[in-house]
């Protein structure tokens, strides 16, 4: 979810009206990806590195992040929205990761979209985390199957398709292992700005895609 800066700066906007309208974005496509029917919707909306921001707007992003849960949980549930976190909770404000803990457990029966929030999420963090927790279990020969059961996204399937937008052609220390084979579309669309028009362009210029995963 890249470009709420960019977009509050085009309107001369302080930075928080782009996070806050990003929010808006988020809502819009969650309940789109839902009603598409797509299975795994994952939001990358905090990085290992997005530490290095400035103290108060990491504390907009929390709070916002915070508020969305709060006020959408009901809603989400109501979809069948099954939330998972991606990333190392531990570092977050305690409110934040009440919220987001019964946020969780509210949801972990519902069978509808599985939705991965990547909080304090950095895909070569998740690798090192993951060979921790495999050489804790005495794993000494792992297998593809193995490395994966061990990351944020066990049990999940690697995500088909890839989105980036506001333009940046990078990968950003994004779910490395899992993007192995994943169609990379990237829109010129600043975040706050992309609909769910935008995500079915998305999708069918990705159905266009001839996937051959390294064979002919
Ligand atoms: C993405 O928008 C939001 C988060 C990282 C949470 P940015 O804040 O990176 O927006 P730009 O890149 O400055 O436009
Ligand atoms: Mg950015």
């Amino acid at each position: 979810m890249d470009g709420n800066g960019r977009w509050a700066k085009k309107r001369s906007l302080p930075r928080a009206f782009g996070h806050k309208q990003g929010v808006k974005t988020i809502k819009n496509i969650v309940r789109a990806a839902s009603s598409l029917g797509i299975k795994v919707l994952t939001l990358y909306a905090f990085s290992t590195e997005n530490w290095k921001r400035p103290q108060s707007e990491i504390k907009i992003l929390f709070s916002l992040l915070r508020q969305f849960i709060k006020k959408e949980l009901k809603d989400l549930s109501s979809l069948g929205v099954k939330l998972r976190i991606l990333g190392d909770l531990s570092k977050f404000p305690e409110t934040v990761r009440i919220e987001v803990e019964n946020a969780r457990k509210t949801t972990s029966q519902n069978t509808g979209l599985e939705l991965n929030i990547a909080l304090n999420y950095g895909a070569r963090q998740e690798l090192i985390h993951a060979f921790k927790e495999m050489s804790k279990h005495g794993i000494k020969k792992p297998t593809e199957e193995i490395v994966s059961s061990f990351l944020y996204t066990a049990g999940q399937s690697d995500p088909d398709l890839l989105i980036r937008t506001s333009g940046e052609f990078r990968i950003s220390n994004f779910l490395l292992w899992q993007i192995a084979y994943s169609e990379i579309y990237v829109t010129g669309k600043l975040w706050p700005d992309f609909t769910q028009r935008d995500l079915e362009i998305a999708i069918s210029e990705f159905q266009k895609r001839e996937r051959r995963f390294g064979g002919l």
